[in-house]
């Protein structure tokens, strides 16, 4: 069978490790996707820039212009890399309405534009797949959607971004100062493009909002969020919360409160002997409760190149599968479906 055509937008830590991951299982990856997967063009923002991943005949599927590849009639799926709410937004959006499936690991865009851009894709008849959108190489988007969905989801609480977690188990373990430690997550490639989404927070009330609303069946609520980051901490506090017996995490919680649903992120004090306590480093841990089920623990990398291309591919796979199917074998759908939505409120 033919092989099924990408495109690229992004070639920064996640987009090259995308490409790389494609490359290297390439045969367990058309395999399992019933076809090959090709990326056929590549957009990024500055084409003079070294691309280390790329050999030299791939070079030619570098250019400058995102526009000309969501428009592109050649290609079935794009998947967006870029980042931030304002050109992903409109090329993602232009895509859809191309008719072109998207695979993004984007949560700012989703929880910010996740109505309108879920809308578009619904209207359009194609997929929007995010699972490197929420605790990176966790599958916690299929865990949700398919694992737990017998369950009334009661709520959810995670370690859900690896940049904070990071810093704080660096202050602690090795006693250096907050912008060391948010250095060397810049370096090994956890941070936003802009920190601060990190530091303050936000970039994990993303993720929880994303997460609560395929919980509770409600509208991503992400404005309605309170969200505290981890800027005012000092060495001191995380040293003498640790003389008491507790560690400081920053955490995202999400649960249902009668008919509405609480979604907040902060900064928390966990007993050391706690499972939670003990996730260190870029690593993520979100446990969530079922009615049926009960608690569940899913542990794994949270940021990171490698990690988040293992989420993506895994979309490109399932929205490959899904393509090739049969229109009503599209179950369970891969965006939310704006009909299908309760009217819970924070
Ligand atoms: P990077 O900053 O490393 O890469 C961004 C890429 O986008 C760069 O290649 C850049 O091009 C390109 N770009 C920027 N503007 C444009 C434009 N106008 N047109 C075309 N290309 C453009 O980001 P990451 O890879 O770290 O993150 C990408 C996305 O993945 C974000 O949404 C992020 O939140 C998400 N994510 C990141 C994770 C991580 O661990 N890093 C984990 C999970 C999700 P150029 O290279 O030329 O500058
Ligand atoms: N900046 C994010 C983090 C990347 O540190 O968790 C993964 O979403």
């Amino acid at each position: 069978m033919e092989t099924i055509k990408t495109g690229l937008l992004g070639f920064g830590t996640v987009g090259q490790s995308t490409f790389a991951v494609l490359q290297r299982n390439q045969g367990e990856i058309s395999r399992r996707a019933g076809r090959g997967i090709e990326i056929k063009r590549i957009a990024v923002r500055d084409n003079n820039k070294a691309r280390a991943v790329l050999g030299e005949t791939d070079a030619v599927l570098l250019d400058t212009d995102a526009e000309a590849l969501v428009c592109d009639p050649t290609l079935d799926i794009v998947i967006e890399t870029i980042g931030g709410t304002t050109i992903a937004r409109e090329l993602v959006l232009r895509a859809l309405a191309n008719r072109k499936h998207v695979v993004t690991a984007n949560k700012a865009l989703l929880a910010v534009h996740g109505a309108e851009i879920f809308a578009m894709a619904h209207k359009h008849g194609v997929m929007v797949a995010f699972e490197a959108a929420v605790a990176g190489g966790i599958p916690i988007i299929k865990i949700l959607r398919e694992g737990l969905s017998a369950n009334r989801i009661q709520w959810i609480v995670g370690i859900i971004n690896g940049t904070t977690n990071f810093i704080l188990s660096e202050m602690r373990e090795h006693g250096i100062d907050f912008e060391t430690a948010l250095e060397r997550a810049q370096r090994l490639g956890y941070a936003e493009a802009d920190p601060t989404m990190d530091i303050q927070g936000i970039d994990a009330a993303h993720k929880i909002a994303l997460m609560s609303a395929l919980a509770f069946g409600a509208p991503v609520q992400f404005d309605s969020a309170y969200i505290e980051g981890i800027k005012g901490l000092a060495p001191l506090d995380i040293q003498y919360a640790e003389e008491l017996g507790y560690r400081i995490k920053l955490l995202g919680i999400t649960r249902r409160v009668a008919d509405r649903i609480e979604l907040r992120v902060h900064p928390t004090l966990i007993p050391t002997q706690h499972l939670l306590a003990n996730v260190e480093g870029a690593m993520n841990a979100v446990v969530v409760q079922g009615d049926t089920v009960g608690s569940t623990l899913y542990y794994g990398k949270g940021a990171g190149g490698e990690p988040t291309a293992s989420a993506v591919v895994a979309d490109l796979i399932d929205v490959t599968r899904l393509h090739t199917a049969d229109q009503s074998q599209r179950v369970p759908p891969l965006a939310f479906q704006p009909d299908q939505l309760s009217n819970l409120a924070i």
